[in-house]
């Protein structure tokens, strides 16, 4: 159920008396990924903590940070965007309002392009960690959909939610910047465990490429409040029962670091072409 409009609307007033940007770009930066926000130019920085109303991230990975910004590259400056370094998962508080209150607060703040990124479990057996995946669809393993409770009803739209014209804008990016990207399924579970061998083995015969823990409620209520949403995997490991290797969360966020240059290069490309 999404969090009241007051709640929201506290929250964006706390922020707008803290900064007087009025970005149209956001990004969610998901595990490891954070540090793209701290390459940001004219920085303003606001600890969630000091926002009424904020969930709070106990994930390693995670700062809990709203930076504004620009991206610089080549000589060119991009629009003002609004990076959110770190999110609430699902298994850290078993709440979906508190794991999209920050895409309400987005919405709010009159957010118009969301890129939503993640590290997750490669299932493709083409992936290897240190991948970069365009989401191009959604499996929800969850059964559970933030938009249920919207008051008044309104009808959640149809299909993923991702917008098809900046998926194939992030694709000709990709090629033309030579980034490698791979492109697929992402397959939204519960956690906090990683899943079964034999669990990822169904998800790979229901068509998923990658498994993950978050991204697909942000996608539905972005997409709900009229945002265009491109999702970015980062594959940080091979999916349980690919290898022989135990998975823990320091190796997904030591990969994310490591593919820090690559998925730094894309979004900036990507973000300096929106239009
Ligand atoms: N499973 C679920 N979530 C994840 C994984 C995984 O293998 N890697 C990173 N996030």
């Amino acid at each position: 159920m999404p969090a009241s409009d007051q709640k929201v609307k506290d929250a964006v007033a706390a922020i707008q008396t803290m900064c007087d940007r009025r970005p149209r770009i956001g990004i969610v930066l998901g595990s490891g990924l954070g540090d793209f926000g701290d390459g940001l130019h004219n920085r303003v920085e606001i600890d969630t903590s000091n926002i009424p109303h904020y969930p709070v991230s106990t994930v390693p990975g995670h700062a809990g940070r709203l930076v504004f910004g620009q991206l610089v590259s080549e000589g060119k400056t991009s629009a003002d965007l609004l990076a959110f370094q770190g999110r609430i998962h699902f298994y850290e508080c078993n709440d979906l309002e508190k794991v999209i209150f920050p895409i309400q607060v987005a919405a709010e703040l009159g957010i118009e392009t969301l890129i939503l990124t993640n590290a997750a479990g490669g299932i493709n057996k083409a992936f290897r960690p240190g991948d970069l995946m365009l989401i191009r669809d959604f499996i929800n393993l969850t059964m559970e959909n933030p938009l249920r409770g919207i008051s008044p009803p309104r009808t959640a739209s149809a299909g993923n939610g991702l917008d098809a014209d900046l998926l194939s804008l992030a694709r000709s990016i990709a090629h033309s910047s030579g980034v490698q990207v791979k492109e697929g399924v992402y397959c939204w579970t519960k956690g906090p465990s990683y899943e079964s061998a034999a669990e990822i083995r169904m998800m790979a015969l229901a068509g998923a490429d990658a498994v993950g823990m978050s991204t697909m409620p942000e996608v539905m209520v972005a997409t709900q409040h009229g945002m265009k949403v491109l999702g970015v995997s980062c594959i940080t490991n091979y999916a349980t029962g690919l290898t022989d290797a135990k998975l823990d969360h320091q190796e997904v966020t030591d990969v994310a670091n490591m593919v820090k240059a690559n998925f730094t290069e894309l979004l900036t490309k990507i973000v300096l072409a929106l239009p």
